[in-house]
């Protein structure tokens, strides 16, 4: 009995790993995929920024967790993607300065393509 349920989770990983390594290929050719990004802002991000996207989460050193929510993050960044991945990546908001902690800079924590997927969901938030 053991023995089968470990075969099954054996086989399920396998399958895990065969699908992102399929995934991985026509992930590099979208511009952010919203779906993936989803996940991946429930992992790395809701904590602080909420489910929601809404933040206004207090902290010790006396910052609060930005609203990521479209329109408002939008209209921060102007409009831009390429400023909205300056600051996941490097923690650096739409004036080149360090976003306040305990905001982390996502570089070499997690892959361009994957801020890119994190972006492409965060465009689907509105508040
Ligand atoms: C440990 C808590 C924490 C985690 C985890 C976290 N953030 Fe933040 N984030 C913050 C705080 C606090 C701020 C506000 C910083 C400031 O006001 O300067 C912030 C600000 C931001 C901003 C800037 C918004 C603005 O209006 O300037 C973006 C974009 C952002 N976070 C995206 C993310 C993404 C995407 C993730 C997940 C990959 C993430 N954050 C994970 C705490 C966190």
């Amino acid at each position: 009995m053991f023995k089968s349920q470990k075969i099954r989770f054996t086989l399920s990983l396998a399958a895990l790993f065969a699908a992102a390594a399929l995934a991985s290929p026509a992930m590099a050719q979208t511009k952010g995929d919203a779906a993936m990004g989803a996940k991946l802002y429930a992992t790395n991000c809701a904590s602080c920024h909420l489910a929601s996207g809404a933040g206004g989460v207090k902290f010790a050193s006396g910052s609060v967790s930005a609203d990521l929510r479209a329109p408002g993050l939008e209209k921060t960044y102007r409009h831009s993607n390429k400023l909205l991945l300056r600051a996941i990546l490097a923690a650096h908001d739409e004036d080149n300065e360090r976003l306040d902690q305990p905001m982390p800079a996502w570089k070499g924590r997690i892959t361009t393509a994957q801020a890119q997927d994190i972006i492409a969901y965060l465009h689907t938030l509105h508040s």
